[in-house]
């Protein structure tokens, strides 16, 4: 067999990529570093793939579709952990094996969570602010008169869908001594599978983790929003779609909800003139929570391990499509 060919618009580092150059010849031209950004269709990624000669494609962001599949792929790497750049029906009919990296960025969201968590009950990107400005002073108050918050250790938190992330975010915030719930119907180490009302009403912090599905999209409304204790926070490091943006800003604006760290806006950005944008109580980062090295050293192992068990003739672990194998 010839030594296979792999073209890789992934960001791969790491133990996988040592990995991948083990078995296969690898052409490395990441999406990340170009700027302005570079994003492949179907034509344009397989134009490439031919001038390479590259049998096996590995991509995160480009998109896989069309006459990709016309060319004799030995497998389709995507390095995120739904595979939703690639049209799986057209590669299952190819006969082409779709691999998937699920948890990748549990972590690094996990992560980015507890900063938002932190920087909106303590202040902390106003009073960054204060300092910048030369505003340390302020209302004739000095900023300990200003700033003050309850700690969050012995607090509860509330997790809304346990799974890869939710699960990264729990242990977490036991760490820091809240106690925590969760709510999820599919989940049986969850604390709640089917009153996710009456979760919100224990939580002092309320952190969204759930997959978006015709029945989690808007899952947090008016009435959820409502349901939670006054003046708690509220956390969406997910998928905007998860709530109901203006139930959420009227919450905040009547001070029921206390204050909201958001990684994630509907059409992945908020006009500036939007209600949030003037909220000091709520921090803004844009959809930044996978955002760390170590998610792109997990996909490439991830990735790479189940190259080599097909090249090997074995099982792959995290195949969409495995009937192709059959
Ligand atoms: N901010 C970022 O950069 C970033 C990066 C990765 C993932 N995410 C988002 O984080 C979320 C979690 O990702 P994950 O990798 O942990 O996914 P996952 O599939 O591992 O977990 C999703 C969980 O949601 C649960 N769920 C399904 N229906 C539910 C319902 N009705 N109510 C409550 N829970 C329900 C599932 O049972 C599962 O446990 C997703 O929305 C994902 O898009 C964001």
């Amino acid at each position: 067999m010839d030594r296979p060919r792999a073209l890789v618009t992934a960001p791969f580092r790491g133990e996988g990529m040592d990995t991948l150059q083990a078995v296969a010849d690898v052409v490395y031209d990441p999406w990340i570093e170009h700027v302005p950004l570079k994003l492949m269709d179907g034509e344009k990624l397989a134009a490439r793939i031919r001038e390479e000669g590259a049998d096996i494609l590995i991509v995160e962001s480009d998109f896989v579709n069309g006459p990709v599949f016309d060319l004799s792929l030995r497998c389709i790497g995507s390095c995120r952990g739904d595979p939703n750049n690639v049209d799986v029906a057209a590669a299952t009919k190819a006969g082409i094996p779709v691999l998937r990296a699920p948890g990748r960025n549990a972590n690094a969201v996990a992560e980015l969570t507890i900063a938002l968590m932190f920087a909106v009950n303590r202040f902390v990107v106003p009073a960054d602010h204060d300092v910048r400005a030369g505003a340390v002073y302020a209302e004739g108050k000095i900023p300990y008169q200003r700033y003050r918050a309850w700690e969050l250790a012995g607090r509860t938190v509330g997790i809304v869908g346990l799974g890869a992330v939710g699960r990264a975010a729990k242990w977490r915030f036991e760490g820091l001594g809240l106690h925590v719930l969760s709510y999820d119907p599919y989940n049986p180490d969850a604390t709640h599978h089917d009153d996710l009302n009456g979760m919100l009403a224990e939580c002092d912090v309320v952190s969204m983790h759930a997959m978006v599905t015709p029945e989690t999209e808007g899952i947090m409304g008016a009435a959820q929003f409502t349901a939670m204790k006054p003046g708690a926070i509220y956390l969406n490091s997910a998928r905007a779609m998860l709530h109901d943006t203006d139930a959420l800003v009227a919450a905040l604006q009547s001070g029921h909800v206390g204050g909201a760290g958001l990684d994630h806006f509907k059409g992945e950005n908020l006009p500036t003139d939007h209600p949030l944008c003037a909220m000091t109580n709520v921090v803004l980062t844009p959809h930044i929570g996978g955002a760390t090295y170590d998610t792109e050293a997990n996909h490439s192992k991830l990735i790479a391990d189940d190259v080599v068990r097909i090249l090997e003739g074995d099982k792959p672990v995290n195949c969409v499509n495995p009937e192709v194998l059959a």
